[in-house]
């Protein structure tokens, strides 16, 4: 049962994925999971931390440090390799730079920081994957 969360969850998160297609992902379950680039992994990995951030944030507690791992957004095999372009490299810089901010930023500014670099999720996401979008953006701290 968990694994087939997980499954739905993917055909939830996916770029372009439309609302009648998502049946047919479910039952496509075991070829998903093989399908799933590095880079889609890594995103996944993304969204699950920053969602436990979103939460220390909001309960005041440590946040601990930066995940060095996030760096391999640089490198790591995209679905369509097509998409590493000098745009997606400069999203990536930009992304990362307010993603590192998040724990250094003074205790006052780190709800503030924290929602730059949601948004500079988004922004990228506006060029090259909108499917996750909406989804992203709950990441924000009202
Ligand atoms: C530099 C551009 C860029 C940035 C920055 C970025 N993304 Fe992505 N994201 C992508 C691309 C491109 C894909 C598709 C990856 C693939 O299929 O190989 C993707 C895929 C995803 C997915 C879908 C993964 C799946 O299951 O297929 C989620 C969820 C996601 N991103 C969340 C996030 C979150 C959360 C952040 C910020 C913490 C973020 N992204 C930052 C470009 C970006």
């Amino acid at each position: 049962m968990k694994k087939l969360l997980f499954i739905i969850a993917i055909g939830f998160f996916a770029c372009n994925t439309p609302a009648e297609k998502k049946a047919e992902t479910v039952k496509t379950e075991e070829l998903v999971m093989y399908k799933s680039s590095e880079m889609a992994l890594l995103m996944r990995e993304m969204y699950i931390f920053n969602e436990k951030t979103k939460e220390k944030i909001i309960k005041n507690e440590e946040l601990g440090e930066f995940p060095a791992n996030f760096l391999n957004i640089h490198s790591a095999i995209l679905t369509d390799p097509a998409d590493r372009n000098s745009n997606f490299e400069a999203f990536s810089k930009g992304f990362i730079t307010n993603q590192e901010a998040v724990f250094s930023a003074s205790s006052k500014a780190t709800k503030e920081q924290f929602n730059k670099m949601v948004n500079s999720c988004v922004a990228c996401h506006k060029t090259t994957c909108i499917g996750p979008i909406p989804k992203i953006k709950k990441l924000l701290i009202p």
